[in-house]
C-alpha cells in the first residue's frame, strides 16, 4: 500500500523541525532550554513504540471505514496520568473499549477498529496559560508530560525530564496492552465480565441481556470454529492515539524509514490536531503535514469552509484515502447548525475523509457548585444527531470518539442510574475533562446500535 503513495515531505521544505519556525501555540515554557534539548536528543535515540507497518494498517482500516466497510471506536482518558499507569487501570480501559467494540460490531454488522486515547495522551491544551487561586498565580497544569497538577510552584514549572518519563510510561502501557491482546484478553468472553447491573435501572434490561448473550454466543461459535480457545481477539489490534500537541515530543520520534522512503511518527499510530492548534500557518499543521501517519483533526463551531479547505490541501494534497479523520465536536445544541456546511464543503471538494463524532468536547458544562461535568443525555443526543445529519446529507459517520474510563468514576451525570449533580464528588478523579464511566460507556455503545 505505502509503495503507491507519494512521499508527503518530498520537495516541500519540510523536516521534523520545520515547525520550529512557525507560531506554536499551547507549548510549555521551559526555564532551561539546554535541558530540554538534551532530553529531546535522548528521546530521539530510544526505540519506537509502534511500527510503520501498524500505521499503514490503520490507514487501510480508516480507508475501509470511509467506504462504509468498517467502523472506528476511539476512546480513553482526557489526560492519562503517570501515577495511574498500572495494570488494573489499563486492563479496565481495554475491557470497556473491547466490549463497546463488540456491541458495535454486533449491532452494525461491520468490523470495528479500536483506537485508544492512550500510551501518550499526556499533554493538554489549556484555555489560560496561568491559574490564580487565593491570590497566587502559577502556570496552568498542561498534562503529566509537562508539569504536575498540584498547585505549587515546584509542581507547575515545566520539567523536561517528564518527557522521558512520559515516553517510558507510554511504552509500559502499550507493552501491557499488546500482551493482554496477545494472550486473548479473557475479561470479555464471559457473562460475568460484563457488568450489566445498570441495565436493571432501565426499561430495556431484557434487550441489553439478550444482545450481550448473542455477542457471547457468537464469540463461542467463533472459538469453536477456530478451535483456539483463548484466541478470540487474534488479529485484533489496539491502535494508539494522542493529541500531537507537544511538538518536541512528536519531533523526537519522527523517523525517516529507508524502506518506505517516508517519515513516520513512531510514538503513536494516529496523532490528532486539537481544535485550538489547527491554524493553517501555525506549527502543529506544519509538523503534521510531513508525517505519513493518519491525522485526526478536531473541528469545532469556529471551523469554516475555507479553513477546512486549507487544512485538507495542506495535510492531504494528493487526496489519499485513509489519511484524514475529521472529528467534529460541536455540542448537542450546535451540531445541526454547523455540520451540514462542513459536509457540503467536503462533498464539493470531493475530499476523501473519515467523519467521526466526538460528543464530549462540545458538551462540557459546570454544575451549580462549579464542578466540570457532561450530561449523558447531551452526549447521547449529539451522537444520535451525528448519525442522522450525515445520513440526511448523503454522508456517513464512520466513527466515534469518547473520553471514558473502565472505572466506576462519577464525572458525567445521567445514564441509566441517573447520576445526579450532588453525587459527582463521590469518585471525581479526572485531572482535566469528565469521562464516561464503565457503565455509561457501555450504555452509550448499546444506545448507538439502537439508533
Ligand atoms: C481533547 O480531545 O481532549 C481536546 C482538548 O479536544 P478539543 O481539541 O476538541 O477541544
Ligand atoms: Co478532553
Amino acid at each position: 500500500m505505502s509503495a503507491k503513495l507519494k512521499p508527503l515531505s518530498k520537495n516541500t521544505n519540510w523536516s521534523p523541525t520545520s515547525w520550529q519556525s512557525k507560531t506554536a501555540l499551547q507549548q510549555a515554557n521551559y526555564p532551561d532550554t539546554d535541558a530540554l534539548n538534551s532530553v529531546v536528543d535522548e528521546l530521539s535515540t530510544l526505540p519506537p513504540l509502534v511500527t510503520s507497518y501498524e500505521i499503514d494498517r490503520l490507514r487501510s482500516d480508516i480507508a475501509e471505514a470511509q467506504r462504509g466497510e468498517r467502523f472506528i471506536l476511539q476512546g480513553g482518558d482526557c489526560a492519562e496520568s503517570l501515577s495511574e499507569c498500572n495494570s488494573n487501570k489499563i486492563a479496565k480501559t481495554l475491557k470497556v473499549l473491547l466490549q463497546m467494540s463488540l456491541v458495535m460490531r454486533y449491532g452494525m454488522k461491520l468490523p470495528v477498529s479500536v483506537i485508544g486515547r492512550m500510551a501518550g495522551q499526556y499533554a493538554k491544551p489549556r484555555s489560560a496559560d496561568l491559574e490564580t487561586i487565593d491570590g497566587v498565580t502559577l502556570p496552568s497544569y498542561r498534562g503529566d508530560l509537562i508539569n504536575k497538577a498540584a498547585f505549587t510552584e515546584e509542581a507547575r514549572v515545566p520539567d523536561p525530564k517528564l518527557l522521558l518519563q512520559g515516553y517510558q510510561y507510554a511504552g509500559l502501557t502499550i507493552n501491557f496492552v499488546r500482551s493482554l491482546i496477545d494472550g486473548g484478553f479473557s475479561e470479555i468472553r464471559h457473562a460475568d465480565d460484563w457488568n450489566l447491573d445498570f441495565a436493571s435501572h432501565s426499561t430495556q434490561a431484557d434487550e441489553v441481556h439478550r444482545i450481550v448473550e448473542s455477542i457471547l454466543d457468537s464469540i463461542g461459535l467463533f472459538e469453536t470454529f477456530k478451535g483456539e480457545q483463548g484466541r478470540t481477539q487474534a488479529n485484533q489490534m489496539i491502535y494508539t492515539s494522542h493529541e500531537g500537541l507537544h511538538l518536541h515530543y512528536e519531533q523526537a520520534q519522527t523517523r525517516f524509514l529507508e524502506k518506505r522512503q517516508d517519515w513516520y511518527n513512531l510514538s503513536t499510530h494516529m496523532p490528532w490536531i486539537g481544535a485550538r492548534t489547527a491554524d493553517i500557518d501555525h506549527a502543529h499543521v506544519e509538523y503534521m503535514r510531513g508525517i505519513r501517519n493518519p491525522i485526526g483533526i478536531k473541528l469545532g463551531p469556529a471551523m469554516t469552509r475555507s479553513w477546512l479547505y486549507g487544512l485538507l490541501d495542506t495535510l492531504n494534497p494528493d487526496n489519499e484515502e485513509g489519511r484524514i479523520v475529521l472529528i467534529h465536536r460541536f455540542g448537542a445544541d450546535k451540531i445541526e447548525q454547523h455540520l451540514p456546511e462542513l459536509i457540503s464543503a467536503v462533498q464539493n471538494k470531493g475530499a476523501k475523509v473519515l467523519w467521526m463524532c466526538d460528543p464530549m468536547h462540545g458538551n462540557t458544562e459546570s454544575t451549580a457548585d462549579g464542578i466540570k461535568t457532561r450530561r449523558f443525555d447531551n452526549i447521547a443526543k449529539e451522537v444520535d444527531l451525528a448519525f442522522k445529519v450525515h445520513k440526511a446529507n448523503n454522508s456517513r459517520l464512520g466513527g466515534v470518539h469518547f473520553e471514558l474510563t473502565g472505572e466506576d468514576v462519577t464525572e458525567c451525570t445521567g445514564g441509566a442510574r441517573g447520576l445526579a449533580d450532588h453525587e459527582l464528588t463521590r469518585a471525581y478523579k479526572t485531572q482535566v475533562d469528565p469521562r464516561l464511566n464503565y457503565e455509561q460507556a457501555l450504555e452509550l455503545a448499546l444506545n448507538i446500535i439502537k439508533t
